[in-house]
């Protein structure tokens, strides 16, 4: 055999595996159908600016052990997600903290803002949530939930919150101080020069073939490697013999912008029902409005983001892990444990949301299996 290893995808989860079987001596050969490798955290250069072409991507962990891992191959600048929501052309704060509270009732105190939450609560008198409505009402009140949950869940999910189960929203994080970093993870920021540059220095030293789909040449590319491991879509490799996998997807609507500053900010979520977007993403905030030099870049680029019901042939993004979904995820895993000359992986191959700092820890838990034992 050619090949000890044939990665089929080039995003984290194949990138990671292909770079620590390389530094364990083995020859790799990674392909991917896409004209870029990356896969989802691929970024594109546009007047100096780091486009994320598959959606926003802050990388975010309390792993220490992933982080250390993944300095590695990047620096990471201070960049710490603070979204804004837009509703009806009212700003607030995201995640729900004090700077929302004062904008909403004009409170000055966290104990103010308590008793008022409280109240709403109480006043909506619910025990048991039935539905994604009454569960958001019942942990936030009202006033959030109509302002700040209810337009940008439905345009999220393209149904009504009541007809919406409660179990997507377990909790929704309140917090009575200042603080607008959205995420409670001990690290953060994104990678200087771009995720498509760390991607590439993961790769470096092994062979890699883009616009290659594995399933159109399937025969062909398994001569000519021991083992494959797949990352693409557990249905498609079994030609979806048993139905199709479902998920929601997302259009993205990229615009180069001949002004420095559109929003101020990377992330705005438009929070109404009017606005048909669920957000818009400055990307050159990610880098605080510089180019790799470090120089003001004068252009700014824009996308708005739409929710969408995917069907066969669209980009599949976030899993609808629902029961049925499950169910027939489980027939196919049922099939793939039976391959033994292939491990499946990822998102897609795992047929699960996995965050970046997930994705990786999922990749290095398989390489020692695969690698060291
Ligand atoms: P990924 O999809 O990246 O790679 C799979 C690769 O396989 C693709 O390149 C594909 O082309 C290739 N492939 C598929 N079938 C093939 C075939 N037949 N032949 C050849 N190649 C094939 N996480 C986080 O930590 N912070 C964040 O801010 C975000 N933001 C975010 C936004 C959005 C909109 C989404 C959907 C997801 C996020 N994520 C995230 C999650 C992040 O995107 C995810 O963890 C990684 O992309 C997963 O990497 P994988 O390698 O598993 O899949």
């Amino acid at each position: 055999m050619k090949y000890d290893y044939l990665v089929v995808g080039s995003g984290l989860y194949g990138s990671i595996f292909a770079h620590e079987a390389r530094s364990h001596g083995k020859k790799v050969l990674v392909i991917d159908k896409r004209s870029n490798i990356g896969g989802n955290v691929f970024t594109e250069v546009i007047e100096g600016i780091h486009v994320h072409r598959y959606g926003a991507h802050i990388f975010h962990t309390n792993n220490k052990k992933v982080w250390d891992y993944i300095n590695q191959f990047a620096v990471f600048n201070r960049f710490t997600n603070a979204p804004i929501a837009n509703y009806q052309g009212q700003l607030y704060s995201l995640p729900f903290n004090m700077y929302t509270f004062n904008k909403m009732w004009g409170v000055v105190t966290p104990e103010e803002a308590a008793k008022k939450i409280g109240e709403q609560k109480k006043i909506a008198v619910i025990t048991e949530p039935k539905n994604l409505e009454e569960q958001a009402i019942s942990l936030v009140g009202t006033d959030i939930y109509e302002k700040l949950i209810k337009g940008y869940t439905e345009k999220q999910w393209g149904r009504p919150c009541k007809e919406l189960p409660s179990f997507i929203i377990k909790r929704l994080p309140v917090r009575f101080t200042f603080d607008n970093n959205y995420f409670n993870a001990l690290y953060q920021g994104i990678p200087m020069g771009g995720y498509t540059k760390m991607v590439e220095n993961l790769l470096d030293g092994i062979e890699v073939r883009l616009n290659t789909d594995y399933l159109v040449n399937k025969a062909t590319l398994d001569a000519q490697a021991d083992k494959v491991v797949y990352t693409g879509p557990i249905d498609a490799y079994f030609d979806y013999k048993y139905g199709y996998l479902e998920y929601r997807s997302l259009k993205f609507e990229t615009e180069l912008l001949d002004q420095p500053n559109y929003q101020g900010n990377a992330a705005v979520n438009y929070t109404d029902k009017e606005t048909p977007w669920t957000r818009i993403i400055e990307h050159k905030w990610f880098e605080f409005g510089k180019d790799d030099n470090g120089n003001e870049v004068p252009k700014t680029v824009i996308s708005r983001e739409y929710s969408s019901e995917w069907k066969p042939g669209d980009e599949p993004y976030y899993p609808v892990n629902d029961e049925k979904n499950e169910k027939l995820y489980s027939v196919y895993k049922g099939l793939a444990d039976a391959e033994d000359r292939v491990i499946f992986g990822g998102r897609l191959g795992e047929y699960k949301y996995y965050d970046m700092d997930a994705v990786i820890t999922a990749a290095l838990d398989v390489c020692v299996k695969e690698l060291e034992a």
